[in-house]
């Protein structure tokens, strides 16, 4: 007997508030109101009341809505909500976002559970808009709004009109109408102020019921393995009897399984970009790190040694975008200029490091030695540069590492007193991934080539959208000469080069052998943004839209573009005449669904779609699984009838083990899914065996959909250890090791074993718990190119599980097969695939341990 702890709680809560039993009031009191115990920032609450004196919370922290209004943190506050049941039979919800803005957001809802997309408008260019509220005019038919400019005795009070809460009629001042019809009552502890409402029974309920559905859920998707000794006390292995049927195979996509590259985490500069200077052009800025203890400047990772100085300057650049760089005066020979690297250079003994740097304006200094040095000085590889000269001139050597050592440093010294200006100081090893130029640090770009990913979207994420409308990424700035191209504050909180740019990019895509899926900003940028401006700061302007949009289809032409073409022809002097082939776009990145964000996504899908109809459009769903974006997202996509969206959640393994038929239940003949993040996520955040066998069991899931989900992408991909914004991650790095983690190996093993048919199959088990089915997967899929049969099996119970593979409909020729099996204790962060081979008969059987995901590859031709 299996014991369900949550479904129990669920039982109880239902009985005891929500079942009908005919003895409700056909009518009680509803207040609104968001607590000012969290600043708003907890949303809209709801409680109850017969008779307006004994109030009951609903939840009861359970929020309704939650304001999106600016930044996380300091941000997304909802105060002084006013709820009103206008005519249209809709509530519609108003309430102030701070203390400074002139804005008042928008809601509204049919039910008071579901609310539609939010609205900003900024209605008072100077003051504020405090206590906002509605009333309706029948005279006019419009919704009157009405709110207080500032709080004391100088405020005043204005209004403004609306028929749709999205035009509103030029702000006038008013008398005070009396309309705040806004009461204070104790609910708990606290004073709250908000609206009261007579309502039906029925709408009571109805909140009551979503409040318990999301606590039911959140309980069901917090089960942990922690707690399974207790939930399968006495469970005995199980049996799996599973007969796979090969003749009736539906076709799946062949591009499933891919990777999400976003920098974040360090994972370009100082990480996947093999440059090993930090700070190569002076571009940091102290903008690029947010917070009080910020140093960086045109200095950072650079120092002095001996008798010199340093300066920067900024009068005749090498290239107008790289503003910066530096003026070195040597008083004294033996001064140095050392760079510290990303946390030190790593150097290994016997390789060879390209080095190169711009100089001009030298005056004296006609030779430069450059040395790699360890921490204790020791000289670990050198070169002479001899003849400087000149105005801007690159230079280049090659150094020979003669000793190795994990964190070095550069040197540059100056052979001869006097001074020179420095620019675009590089160094890379010669063996860069596949040995390209301004290439990839070779052990984590074949890391992540070992995935096998069919795709590869970039630059992000939340990199990509940006974090204000200056911050979006910018593809033509990340393309030609490195001197030229614009380095931006990463949104992460570090400085972004744009060394890694979009031609680097495509090219590894194209070294790996992965579509290419870039994402451009859909014209707004990150909801969060920090940058000010109401809400997404409002999106691009739309008179500047068009040249937005020619920027979009520039980069479909710099991609594809013949080499006559404008762009084609960057691409070709950039050392790649042939074109990328790029056959997807993605647009924008879990954006709010705002008007703002729906008007500008129309304009560019149109013109993409009407420009390169043969390009597969990526549209955006938000963040989550359900929710307004999610929902509004996909509206849009239907009505648009955008050819993919891309879906994001991090959830629970909870989650994963509670919706395996999450894709089931989509519509086969309307827009694809890109699952283009996702991930396990466990409080405190590891990445281990749960984590990844939740994974495993998802994308048993989205095997068996991959009719409707053509693509899928962990994230995020990489994190260089000490530098991590965000946990956990697929692959952990520093300058010398790569350690992927458990979840890697799912998805590499989903990589390398793809298929590109479903095979259905009857699965049977001795035990049929609910609780043990759930946590029983399996996936077989044909790989018609070599006609192997892939036979994947998830087991997440605590004991193991014996199967028995019923292969007769398979035809299989050999008699051995392949098994990789990863396993051991959920809590494992350190476990590899055991790969081994296997006697196979038609009836074959195996023992699936506790905890494992097992694969196993019968050959067929
Ligand atoms: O993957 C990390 C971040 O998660 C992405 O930048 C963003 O799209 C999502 O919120």
């Amino acid at each position: 007997m299996l014991l369900s702890i949550t479904f129990v709680v669920f039982c109880t809560d239902l009985r005891a508030e929500s079942l009908h039993s005919g003895k409700e009031p056909d009518s009680a009191y509803l207040f609104s109101y968001a607590s000012l115990k969290d600043g708003g920032r907890n949303g809209l609450h709801f409680a109850w009341s017969v008779d307006e004196k004994d109030w009951h919370a609903i939840g009861p922290e359970h929020s309704y809505v939650r304001c999106d209004y600016g930044t996380w943190g300091a941000q997304k506050r909802m105060l002084a909500p006013f709820l009103f049941f206008g005519p249209d039979k809709l509530w519609h919800c108003v309430w102030s976002v701070n203390e400074a803005d002139g804005v008042v957001a928008h809601a509204a809802s049919k039910d008071l559970v579901y609310w539609e997309r939010q609205s900003y408008p900024i209605l008072m260019q100077k003051g504020n808009c405090l206590f906002p509220t509605i009333s309706f005019d029948t005279k006019s038919q419009q919704f009157v709004i009405a709110w207080m400019s500032k709080k004391g005795d100088d405020s005043a009070d204005y209004v403004s009109h609306t028929k749709d809460f999205k035009n509103y009629s030029p702000v006038e001042p008013t008398a005070k109408n009396g309309i705040d019809s806004r009461q204070t009552i104790r609910i708990g502890e606290m004073e709250e102020s908000g609206t009261v409402h007579k309502v039906s029974w029925h709408v009571i309920e109805t909140v009551l019921k979503a409040a318990q559905h999301a606590a039911y859920e959140q309980q069901l998707w917090s089960e942990k393995t922690a707690d399974d000794a207790h939930r399968f006390a006495s469970l005995k292995p199980v049996d799996a009897h599973i007969k796979i049927n090969k003749n009736e195979g539906k076709k799946i996509s062949d591009l499933l399984m891919g990777v999400f590259f976003e920098d974040i985490n360090y994972a370009a500069d100082g990480g996947l970009y093999a440059e090993l200077i930090q700070n190569r052009d002076f571009e940091y800025r102290l903008s690029d790190k947010k917070g009080k203890d910020s140093t960086w400047n045109s200095y950072k990772a650079w120092t002095l040694k001996g008798e010199g100085t340093l300066k920067i300057d900024s009068v005749a650049p090498l290239h107008q975008n790289n503003a910066h760089y530096a003026v070195f005066n040597v008083e004294q020979t033996g001064a140095s200029l050392v760079n510290e690297g990303f946390d030190g250079i790593p150097v290994k003994a016997g390789e060879r490091y390209n080095f190169s740097l711009f100089v001009k304006a030298q005056k004296g200094i006609n030779n430069l030695l450059i040395r790699l040095i360890d921490k204790e000085g020791t000289v670990l590889g050198a070169i002479n540069m001899r003849d400087i000269k000149g105005e801007w001139k690159k230079y280049e050597a090659t150094i020979l590492a003669k000793r190795g050592a994990s964190d070095a440093y550069l040197e540059i010294i100056p052979q001869e007193t006097g001074s020179l200006a420095l620019d675009m100081i590089s160094l890379f090893p010669e063996k860069t991934f596949k040995g390209r130029k301004n290439g990839l640090r070779a052990d984590l770009a074949q890391a992540i080539a070992d995935l096998h990913p069919r795709f590869v979207r970039f630059p992000g994420g939340c990199v990509a959208h940006g974090d204000g409308l200056e911050n979006m990424y910018r593809w033509p700035h990340t393309i030609g000469p490195l001197e030229s191209r614009i380095p931006q504050r990463n949104l992460w909180n570090y400085h972004q080069t744009a060394g890694l740019g979009y031609f680097e990019y495509f090219q590894f895509c194209e070294d790996i052998g992965a579509e290419p899926v870039p994402v451009v900003p859909a014209g707004v940028p990150c909801q969060n943004s920090s940058a000010g401006g109401a809400g997404q700061q409002g999106g691009i302007p739309l008179e500047e839209m068009d040249a937005y949009i020619q920027e979009v289809l520039d980069l479909i032409e710099y991609a594809n573009g013949d080499v006559n073409t404008e762009w084609g022809s960057k691409r070709a002097a950039a050392g790649h005449p042939k074109p990328f082939y790029l056959k997807y776009i993605g647009i924008g990145n879990e954006d709010l669904i705002s008007d703002i964000f729906e008007e500008r996504f129309t304009m560019i899908f149109n013109k993409v779609k009407e420009k390169y109809p043969e390009i597969t459009v990526i549209g955006t769903v938000g963040p989550s699984f359900k929710g307004t974006d999610y929902t509004e997202g996909w509206n849009i996509a239907n009505q648009l009838q955008v050819p993919m969206v891309d879906e994001h959640y991090y959830q629970s393994p909870g989650w994963f083990i509670h919706n395996q038929t999450y894709y089931d239940k989509y519509d086969r003949n309307r827009t694809k899914v890109y699952l283009g993040e996702y991930a396990a996520h466990l409080p405190g955040r590891p990445n281990n065996l749960e984590t990844a066998l939740a994974e495993a069991l998802h994308l048993t899931s989205l095997e068996r959909n991959g009719d409707v989900v053509s693509m899928a992408s962990y994230a995020p991909l990489l994190a260089k250890e000490n530098h991590t914004q965000w946990n956990p991650d697929l692959i952990y790095f520093n300058n010398t090791e790569v350690k992927p983690t458990a979840g890697y190996f799912v998805q590499q093993l989903y990589g390398q074993h793809a298929g590109d048919t479903y095979l259905p199959t009857e699965l049977k088990l001795s035990n049929n718990e609910d609780a043990v089915k759930k946590r029983l997967a399996t996936s077989v899929v044909l790989d018609s190119k070599t006609g192997d049969v892939i036979v994947k099996i998830v087991n997440l119970l605590p004991v193991s599980t014996h199967v028995v593979l019923d292969l007769q409909s398979l035809g299989i020729l050999s008699t051995e097969a392949l098994k990789i099996a990863l396993t051991g204790n959920p809590t494992d962060k350190d476990v590899k695939p055991n790969r081994s081979k296997i006697l196979v008969r038609d009836d074959f059987k195996d023992e699936l341990p506790a905890y494992s995901f097992t694969v196993f590859r019968f050959q067929t031709k």
